[in-house]
């Protein structure tokens, strides 16, 4: 697509912001030796040529970074962001100017992000790689015709996944799908590691607050949880988690934090991080146990998961601070309760998501050659390995084969 017809095309915030875009993304290009060389070379078989593929991910550098290699597979690509806060506008800037349509503004109301949404879904795309189900949820919702046509969907996180399962209890994934979440080169990097530092660095950058001899209270102990209470403790905070489910509690209990209710939890929590994947989990019942200059943030999918409207009115103290006051006491929320690792900051570490996203783009390969059938799949173990072979090559660490007495126990059964 011509670069007129795309910006006639999308709507973004300023094309006079493309240079700066363009500089993130070489950035990006410099730090991904996975999609460098294993995605770049699968995607390079025409399987992707003339499908019209849907980017729906938080759109910063590295989501544009993915976008272009699917474009230069021969891949016809639209995108959109998958949170508002979350879009960077020079990023958007540098798509369009290559020639890629792009539905995103940062800030955007949720009016316009849904009309963004359905926009994109307009084009009618076979292939969506989708973060949250935003896009697929809506397509289902509003566009049901174009459900039908679904080459298939490749879901990028928790959230998610779940969404896609819950539309299959219903009858309603016709169309095949794969949870990107579940490979293991994504969940055990992105959500522990990536998440689990970068929530940790936003907060402290956004506050310019010390973590030392802080107490951290974690809602929910997922993967991303677990990241998150690690990275805190090694700050030297002091963490307590809350959980629902008893065995990721015992769990938390035994990887030595302190697990309580969330009354209690936060009675004396400086920081207050939710990570639980669905919404309500920090509610207008729970605001007055808070401490006093409590701060709260949010790690997960939601800008839901901190009910920030029951807070009321706030001031901005500082950027993305914001000051709200419940019985006296001063509650600072960070971001409007959005990601906090990527709408207060950049998202991921960029080695990070090279892992997640040669897991998306050899999910979208895969989708597009044809054969996965409808419904939810994993995302196929061989593609997992290599992604994790190309990464240990480009570290230059080696791995033994199993030795043929292994092979041959592991195949047995009376040995
Ligand atoms: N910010 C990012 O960059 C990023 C990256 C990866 C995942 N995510 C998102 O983070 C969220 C968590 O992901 P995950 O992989 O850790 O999920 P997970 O399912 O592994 O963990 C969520 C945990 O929260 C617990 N939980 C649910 N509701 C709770 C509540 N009200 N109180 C206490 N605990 C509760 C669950 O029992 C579960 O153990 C998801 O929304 C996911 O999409 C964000």
């Amino acid at each position: 697509m011509a670069v007129a017809d795309a910006a006639a095309r999308s709507r973004i915030a300023n094309i006079e912001l493309a240079a700066e875009g363009e500089r993130r993304i070489a950035w990006v290009a410099r730090h991904s030796p996975v999609l460098n060389r294993l995605a770049r070379e699968r995607l390079g078989d025409g399987a992707l040529r003339g499908k019209r593929v849907a980017v729906v991910v938080h759109l910063e550098a590295k989501t544009a970074y993915l976008t272009t290699l699917l474009a230069d597979a021969g891949a016809e690509v639209v995108a959109a962001g998958s949170n508002p806060l979350s879009t960077q506008d020079s990023v958007c800037a540098a798509l369009v100017r290559r020639g890629i349509e792009v539905h995103a503004r940062h800030g955007a109301s949720p009016d316009e992000f849904t009309t963004d949404l359905l926009d994109v879904a307009e084009k009618a795309p076979q292939i969506v790689i989708d973060d949250g189900a935003e896009l697929t949820r809506r397509i289902v919702e509003h566009r049901p015709e174009l459900a039908v046509r679904l080459e298939g969907v490749t879901e990028e996180t928790t959230t998610g996944v779940a969404r896609l399962r819950a539309l299959q209890d219903a009858g309603l994934l016709t169309f095949p799908a794969i949870a990107a979440n579940n490979a293991r080169c994504k969940h055990m990097f992105d959500n522990p590691h990536g998440t689990g530092q970068t929530a940790l660095t936003a907060i402290l950058r956004l506050t310019n607050l010390s973590a030392a001899g802080k107490r951290f209270c974690v809602v929910g102990y997922g993967w991303v949880g677990r990241g998150l209470a690690r990275r805190a403790e090694g700050y030297g905070g002091r963490v307590t988690v809350v959980e629902l489910d008893p065995v990721q509690a015992l769990r938390a209990h035994m990887d030595g934090y302190r697990v309580a209710p969330l009354a209690q939890a936060v009675e004396d929590a400086d920081f207050v991080v939710t990570a639980t994947g669905t919404t309500a989990a920090v509610t207008a019942d729970v605001f007055p146990h808070l401490k006093d200059r409590v701060i709260l943030a949010n790690a997960g999918h939601h800008d839901r998961e901190i009910d920030v409207g029951a807070l009321g009115d706030g001031v901005e103290v500082r950027a993305g601070v914001v000051r709200h006051g419940v019985d006296g006491k001063r509650v600072y929320v960070l971001v409007d309760g959005a990601l906090v690792n990527i709408a207060g900051g950049d998202g991921n570490p960029i080695e990070i998501m090279d892992l997640s996203f040669s897991v998306q783009a050899l999910s979208a390969h895969h989708l597009a050659s044809g054969g996965v059938p409808p419904g939810l799949n994993a995302f196929p173990e061989q593609l997992d390995r290599e992604i994790a072979h190309t990464k240990l090559a480009t570290l230059g660490i080696e791995l033994d084969e199993p030795s043929a007495a292994q092979r041959q126990f592991a195949a047995g059964w009376s040995t």
